[in-house]
């Protein structure tokens, strides 16, 4: 989670960190700040509170200097305050930090080095770090033999960037596990998170590997590997969508990213159908199959299983990818792992991946972001080709996530360009049931913005898309909600089921038809309130979200949409920023 930037270069920082801090507040944004170097001082500005008023209320625009580093912050240690804001510094004040993971060993450092003699001005894990360079430092080396020097006394995952009074006119960035990626526009340069900070000013990236130390000064750049020796590094061009950034007409990234979703089907189905096929082969070959992901890329992973099973007669497991660990010893050579993101970053992903290259396997990925850790590490990566996606809550990401596994598994039977015109057929589907349904959902939003809990309903190839309209629904309008099979409702939860609890009950006219609406009606007759997304109408539901008429395993792909935009919706109406939900950040880099 949060997002750091280091500016180092010709032009005034300021101006330009904190537009990338703007277009990297998706990743965490809880607290913001800035440090520059400037006429032999540092100078750092911070607080609590969105981007937009820590730059008015602490002035971040009037920093001078060019080299400037800044952060937007998602707390792992330490609550949410101006002192726990980054960037930190040490106790003589001539050295600012900004960080992106979770140093595990802090305490323990912190404990030595309070021994030593050192004030600590925040309880984040951090401030350790400012505070190891800070002793090594006072020897006169340069900032990156310092950074190198210290690095192996981390525990834990991080990407952080150094400046400093004591070698100035420079920016020293590593990283383990946590992205960081540097734009070259020489002689100025960029370094952040994510290059679509930077993604404005220039489209020429350089990946850091894990361990790997940069060195950014005006007109300068060098790379380092963990022993200290000079590295030679590639420069990537990045696509030109990725600079993209704006809301458009829409007041929200969310509204945008469901809007567009027609589009982005379009894109998705872009793809290689020789690397398919070959992908498809790996699979149907392996000794076993495991699917991993977190979140909504679980759920389209639940989709995909059923896919695999239904089509290409591949049974596979999908294990969250915070569990995977635990499942490693069953990991070999014959596995094939496919891991699900759409950032490529998340922690419990890129853990999960790894221990999997430890046991041999195979591991293909479907990612969204290009240069992402996910795809590097993989054998073969699959890209959804949706653009940038803002918003917290996947949306359109999703969407490509389930095409691409349509077109895995019909690759399985050889038919890839089958179910490629399948889902150009569905692109105006998801426009229409749009349409279709704004009005309704709008009237629901306003009628059950107070309920306190929803459940959502489905069988077959449906359930994941339950969990997932239950998962979008929790993330930013904050209402309990719970996706489960139709038929394990009477298994427990329906004792949760009050007069005019809404249980939402995703229906299509196919196989699972009349046992879902069986499960419905048991719910209704206990007083529930019952939203039907079907493309068959039904006296049971108090509430009818029409879906058109597909075929049978693309219900998926009309089901949700409806979904995501009853989500945003109820948060409107109960007054959440769908795009910022509290306590959560768009990508999860730490375990
Ligand atoms: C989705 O709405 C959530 N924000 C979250 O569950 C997300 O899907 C999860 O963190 C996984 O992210 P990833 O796809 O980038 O790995
Ligand atoms: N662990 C650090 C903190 O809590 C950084 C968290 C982050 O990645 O935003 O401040």
């Amino acid at each position: 989670m949060c997002g750091i930037i280091g500016y180092c270069g010709q032009k005034p920082g300021a101006a330009i960190v904190i537009e990338a801090l703007k277009r990297l507040e998706y990743r965490g944004y809880d607290s913001a700040g800035i440090a520059s170097l400037c006429d032999g001082r540092l100078l750092i500005k911070k607080d609590a509170g969105k981007l937009e008023e820590v730059v008015h209320k602490q002035g971040l625009a009037e920093l001078p200097g060019n080299v400037t580093v800044g952060h937007t912050r998602w707390a792992t240690h330490g609550a949410v305050t101006q002192a726990n804001a980054h960037p930190h510094s040490d106790c003589t004040g001539r050295i600012a930090v900004v960080h992106n993971g979770i140093i595990e060993n802090n305490q323990e450092l912190r404990r030595e080095l309070t021994g030593l003699g050192h004030r600590f001005t925040s309880d984040t894990d951090t401030e350790v770090i400012a505070h190891l360079l800070e002793d090594e430092l006072k020897n006169g080396r340069a900032l990156e033999q310092v950074v190198l020097s210290i690095v192996p006394r981390l525990e834990g995952s991080y990407a952080f960037l150094a400046a400093s009074l004591d070698d100035p006119g420079k920016i020293v960035g590593t990283r383990k596990n946590n992205p960081l990626v540097v734009g070259i526009d020489s002689p100025n340069y960029y370094i952040s998170s994510d290059a679509l900070a930077f993604s404005t000013y220039t489209n020429k990236v350089m990946t850091l590997d894990d361990n790997e130390v940069v060195v950014l000064s005006p007109g300068r750049i060098e790379f380092l590997d963990a022993r200290g020796s000079k590295t030679v590094k590639q420069v990537k061009q990045l696509d030109h969508s990725w600079a993209e950034n704006s809301r458009g007409i829409y007041p929200h990234f969310m509204l945008k990213e469901i809007m567009e979703q027609a589009d982005v089907l379009g894109q998705t189905i872009q793809q290689d159908q020789k690397t398919f096929n070959r992908i498809a082969l790996d699979i149907l070959r392996a000794r076993q199959v495991i699917i991993t992901a977190c979140g909504s890329s679980r759920y389209a992973a639940l989709v995909g299983r059923y896919l695999f099973s239904k089509v290409g007669k591949r049974f596979c497991d999908v294990v969250m990818a915070s569990e995977f660990g635990y499942f490693a010893d069953s990991v070999d050579k014959g596995t094939v792992v496919v891991a699900v993101s759409q950032s490529g970053e998340t922690a419990d992903v890129v853990e999960g991946v790894k221990a999997a290259k430890a046991a041999e396997a195979q591991v293909i990925s479907i990612v969204n972001r290009p240069n992402s850790i996910l795809a590097d590490m993989s054998d073969h990566v699959i890209y959804l080709n949706c653009g940038p996606e803002i918003a917290v809550a996947a949306t359109k990401s999703f969407l490509s996530q389930l095409a691409i596994f349509y077109l895995l598994s019909y690759a399985m039977v050889s038919s890839f360009d089958e179910a490629a015109s399948s889902l150009i057929g569905l692109c105006g589907e998801t426009t229409r049931v749009l349409d279709w349904n704004k009005s309704e959902l709008i009237r629901l939003s306003e009628t059950l913005k107070d309920s306190s809990d929803f459940y959502y309903l489905a069988r077959g190839i449906n359930f994941a898309i339950a969990s997932e309209g239950a998962l979008k629904l929790k993330e930013i309008s904050y209402i309990h909600a719970e996706g489960m099979p139709a038929g394990e409702l009477k298994h427990g939860t329906l004792a949760l089921i009050e007069p005019g609890t809404p249980v939402v009950v995703i229906c299509p006219a196919d196989y699972t038809f009349s046992e879902t609406l069986s499960n419905a009606i048991e719910a209704k007759s206990r007083g529930a309130y019952i939203i039907g997304v079907s493309d068959k109408e039904s006296d049971v539901y108090d509430s009818w979200i029409r879906i058109p008429r597909v075929e049978e395993l693309l219900y998926p792909m009309v089901a949700v949409v409806p979904l995501q935009l009853l989500a945003y919706y109820l948060a409107i109406s109960r007054g959440c920023d769908p795009d910022k939900p509290r306590n959560l950040a768009k990508s999860v880099t730490v375990k």
